[in-house]
């Protein structure tokens, strides 16, 4: 049986691409068969930063009914890729079963692939909110700021009270270190423990480096940079503690399961 995980977060441009393109090839790095899916489909963006220039999207198997086999690229350690392509904003928010039909489409990719790493656009929209629920581990993406505060704790609201979710991982992205990255969990965590019953497990922190700001530039992933063994070791935790993180089981849309 395959593994899904989303990474999503409640503000925007906190990380979470690189975070699920970087834990993605960590995965298959490590020896696992993983597809990455880009669910930002306004803003879909995970191609530039692996340097794929994708010949088919998600748009294909929704508006063209093409198989969703057809349009995975191959990407890096044999990573499996799905792009978003751009524009499918609206048919997703208007049709409610297309965003079934999307989740239901990705079946097929069960045969082969060990895990499947999506990444979700930011806040907690119903697109967003739909595609986050589906999976087994939920990962959140917080950064040491009011507004990511505030964001994520809105987004676990959302997640727990109208979608029934209760774990939750949490990666502190650019911290200054894992001391102060474990600091910032407990302060949301205290935050969130207040007011919410949710079940919130620290996953690591990831520094904030110039190499990894210089790896959208390069079009190359962190992970893959020679020079990089620091944020590489710093992505293999993380993956490690995704994996072992408690699961969302609820009888909602969920991928790769028909109930
Ligand atoms: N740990 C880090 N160190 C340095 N730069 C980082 C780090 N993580 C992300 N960045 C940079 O921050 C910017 C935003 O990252 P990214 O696009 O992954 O965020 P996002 O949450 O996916 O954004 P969006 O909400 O727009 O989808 C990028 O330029 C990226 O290179
Ligand atoms: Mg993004």
């Amino acid at each position: 049986m395959s593994n899904s995980i989303a990474i999503a977060s409640g503000k925007g441009g906190v990380g979470k691409t690189t975070i699920a393109v970087n834990l993605a090839l960590t995965l298959s790095q490590m020896g696992s068969k993983v597809c990455l899916m880009d669910a930002d489909f306004g803003l879909a963006n995970a191609h530039i930063m692996l340097g794929i220039n994708p010949k088919k999207t998600i748009r294909d198997v929704l508006k063209n009914n093409m198989a969703v086999e057809d349009v995975i690229e191959t990407g890096p350690h044999g990573l499996k890729f799905i792009s978003g392509g751009n524009g499918l904003i609206d048919i997703l928010n208007i049709e409610k079963n297309s965003k079934y039909q999307l989740i239901r489409s990705l079946d097929p990719i069960e045969r082969n692939a060990d895990t499947l790493v999506v990444d979700i656009p930011a806040g907690a929209s119903e697109n967003s909110m739909t595609f986050a629920s589906a999976v087994d581990r939920l990962v959140i993406v917080l950064v040491s700021e009011p507004t990511s505060f505030m964001d994520a704790y809105t987004f676990i609201k959302t997640a727990k009270l109208d979608y029934n979710l209760h774990n939750f991982s949490i990666i502190v992205n650019m911290a200054e270190n894992e001391k102060a990255a474990k600091e910032t969990f407990d302060k949301f965590q205290n935050i969130v423990g207040k007011f919410l019953n949710a079940h919130l497990t620290f996953a690591g922190g990831m520094p904030r480096t110039k190499r990894i700001q210089n790896a959208i530039i390069r079009k190359l992933p962190i992970v893959l940079d020679k020079e990089a063994d620091f944020e590489k070791v710093a992505f293999q935790r993380l993956s490690k503690n995704i994996i072992k993180a408690g699961e969302n089981k609820h009888n909602g849309i969920r991928f790769f399961s028909e109930s």
